[in-house]
């Protein structure tokens, strides 16, 4: 069985003991880490526009806890005081591929359960202050020391600060604390409050885990459905009894609805896979720019087979998010929030078309053997999923 790092569980005790349950504590989950970028390097990421980053000061030229949103500029950086603030920059996985191996002893969750590699730099007495997330998260430090600070359970009804663009907490008292030094790791579940201060100048890596809310969830649902034209009864009501007063809405009609809800819900069980991969592979809005720039013209099967040919490659884009499922009858391929439908006999090549990073001219060979994928891989081609590396 798979080691979860050097805690001596399986990945499947982790899962079953601390996943969704109860924080872990990892001493040097990364053994000697180094951090692979820089402070500088992160700071160059966060002036870039097309990068979402944040800038927290606790005590900024416009009050407490002033957040800056980037693309951040030389002044901003220029007036910063020598403590207490922090830099953040999102999906630092996509924007620099030379850091996806840190995702890979985390590929034991599904990956779109995943959202992102978050960078954050801080000097001395640098936080974001105490709060809870809908995520679950893997702190890793990754230079310096931040000490962390965890509730002992779930919070779901937290009293925030108010007039604030950050979601600080009122009141906070921590069960446990911690030093993380680089290498060391924290594993916090959704909703356990955590406060993380820097001791000096530090870098902190989250791996964060995102969880669709019920409402996206239907919303998705309720597209596929009305994509599929599915569920269309309507409301009855033949067990009507004598209205006594016209106007009430009573409990009876709520009954109904409710039955009726169901209902729907039990309709939409054929598309339920559907509706999940095209909402689990929608681009995140942040990077519908950069995912936008490698969308290109449908190309022909005799294109590809030249560029393969002339020893070119085909990269998959990190900016967009993959998915498959497969039933008895075919599968689905998810991209973009789209799907594209597969037949049962070419269902091997799900994975290779949505895990596998670059296709040369020997995946080609395989891939060329089937029609139907070659189709799609021009498809996912169009769609920006797959791009050819300059
Ligand atoms: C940080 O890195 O400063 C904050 C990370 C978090 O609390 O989620
Ligand atoms: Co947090």
């Amino acid at each position: 069985m798979a080691a979860f790092f050097n805690t001596g569980l399986s990945q499947q005790q982790f899962l079953d003991e601390y996943w969704q349950k109860k924080p872990l504590l990892i001493r040097q989950a990364f053994v000697d880490f180094e951090s692979p970028i820089s402070p500088d390097d992160l700071a160059g990421l966060a002036c870039e526009p097309e990068i979402e980053s944040r800038l927290i000061e606790e005590n900024g030229p416009e009050g407490t806890w002033q957040v800056t949103h980037g693309p951040l500029s030389v002044d901003d950086f220029s007036r910063l005081p020598e403590t207490h603030w922090t830099m953040l920059v999102q999906d630092v996985d996509k924007h620099l591929p030379g850091v996806q191996y840190l995702l890979d002893p985390f590929r034991f969750i599904p990956d779109w359960r995943r959202d992102d590699l978050m960078i954050s730099y801080a000097p001395e007495h640098g936080t974001v202050g105490p709060h809870t997330d809908g995520y679950d998260v893997f702190l890793l430090q990754a230079m310096g020391t931040r000490n962390w600070q965890v509730s002992d359970k779930a919070i779901h009804d937290v009293e925030l600060m108010e007039g604030l663009s950050v979601q600080i907490m009122t009141e906070f008292t921590a069960a446990q604390e911690w030093d993380l030094q680089p290498g060391d790791m924290l594993y916090l579940p959704p909703h356990f409050a955590h406060h993380g201060v820097a001791r000096n100048d530090c870098m902190t890596f989250s791996i964060g885990f995102r969880a669709p809310s019920q409402t996206d969830l239907l919303d998705s649902v309720i597209n596929t459905l009305l994509e599929k034209q599915l569920a269309t009864g309507r409301y009855s009501d033949p067990d009507l009894q004598i209205t006594v007063n016209q106007t009430e809405i009573d409990s009876q009609t709520i009954s109904r609805l409710k039955q009726l809800l169901h209902d729907t819900i039990d309709q939409a069980e054929p598309i339920l896979t559907q509706a999940l991969g095209k909402y689990v592979s929608e681009t995140k809005s942040s990077l519908a720019t950069l995912a936008a720039e490698s969308l290109t013209d449908l190309p022909s099967i005799q294109e590809l087979d030249e560029l393969f040919g002339k020893g070119g490659e085909l990269q998959r884009s990190l900016y967009h998010r993959f998915a498959w499922s497969a039933d008895t009858d075919g599968g689905h391929v998810y991209l973009a929030g789209e799907s594209y439908f597969v037949d049962d006999e070419n269902c091997s090549y799900l994975p290779l078309l949505t895990e596998h990073n670059a296709f040369t001219h020997t995946d080609w060979q395989q891939i060329k053997s089937s029609e139907q994928i070659v189709n799609l891989l021009c498809q996912l081609i169009a769609e920006g999923g797959w791009y050819w590396l300059d």
